[in-house]
């Protein structure tokens, strides 16, 4: 299958290298000039827990029309630019391409749906973590699952299809017809997890090792919930509070992707995370003052570059 990445932070290279392995052609769209010349010129080296190995059977790129029409493309590049970078990059899609998110955040899919039909969107959440330690060369620091699904339920063949491969490559994959609960899943971890770890700079296994930041996790994570609650939304798993510490474990080594967007004084996913447990939080008349605390704390911190 030729499958386009949109986005080669360390998690779409992550993902990007894992299907080059299992066999796919595997192109990585993304502006980072550094990075695209590491690749193409010494592979995409992945260090960390999978096992240190080069990957060279993988091609980079910044340029759309190199890549043609994927059958594939995989968006990882930060939700706060989501539609941007599917508007710079038509080139790849015809009315075929299945287009999967694995972002973070909320409102991902609305974005892609701006410019691509909704029939051929599909979404997922990863619970792999990974760190970018300089161009073509990253860290794999946690690993965990992905799921993926329908948007409107439903186990299509293209579902099955798309999970047999991400299997293949050694990317454990299931399929869930409740993508909402999937995305929501997800955005209580990052709720606990991102903000935290980027206004602390701990990695994700500390925040449970201080019971300070570990209170602060549960209390953000248990307003989130409390929205969950209100909206009927049905989780993949029972207890936010004790899943985002299982992922706090799983990839303990990991610097959460908002603290190296902080790290590296880029913007953040805050709006898109906290910012939207607030703004949910308003509709539904549910109090969210952690939140509200660490939108704000970031917010500062980004201000302040
Ligand atoms: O955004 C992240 O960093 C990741 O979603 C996660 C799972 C919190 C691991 O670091």
């Amino acid at each position: 299958m030729k499958i386009a990445i949109l986005g080669a932070g360390a998690m779409g290279s992550l993902y990007g290298g894992f299907l080059a392995e299992g066999g796919n052609e595997v192109w990585l769209l993304d502006v980072w000039r550094e990075h695209i010349d590491a690749i193409n010129n010494n592979g995409l080296i992945i260090e960390g827990l999978s096992g240190h190995r080069i990957i060279k059977n993988i091609k980079a790129t910044s340029n759309p029309f190199d890549i043609g029409i994927a059958d594939l493309v995989i968006v990882f590049v930060k939700s706060t630019i989501t539609d941007i970078v599917i508007s710079q990059n038509l080139d790849i899609f015809d009315k075929n391409t299945i287009v999967l998110t694995l972002q973070n955040g909320l409102g991902n899919v609305e974005k892609i749906n701006k410019l691509i039909n909704k029939k051929n969107i599909i979404a997922g959440v990863t619970a792999h973590g990974a760190t970018l330690i300089s161009p073509g060369n990253i860290f794999h620091a946690g690993i965990g699952a992905t799921n993926i699904g329908e948007l409107n339920g439903g186990f299509s063949d293209r579902i099955r299809v798309i999970s047999n491969i991400m299997n293949t490559a050694g990317l454990e994959t299931t399929v869930s017809d409740n993508v909402i609960g999937l995305i929501w899943g997800k955005l209580l971890v990052n709720v606990g997890i991102n903000a935290l770890t980027a206004i602390t700079k701990l990695k994700n296994g500390q925040l449970i090792d201080n019971a300070e930041t570990e209170e602060l996790l549960e209390t953000a994570v248990n307003e989130a919930w409390n929205i969950v609650k209100a909206k009927g939304i049905l989780l993949s798993y029972d207890n936010p509070i004790i899943y985002t510490k299982q992922v706090c474990k799983a990839t303990a080594q990991n610097f959460s992707s908002m603290l190296q967007d902080i790290t590296n004084c880029r913007k953040t996913e805050i709006d898109m995370i906290n910012g939207a447990i607030v703004r949910e939080g308003k509709k539904l008349g549910i109090e969210t003052p952690v939140n509200i605390t660490l939108t704000n704390l970031v917010k500062s911190i980004e201000k302040n570059y």
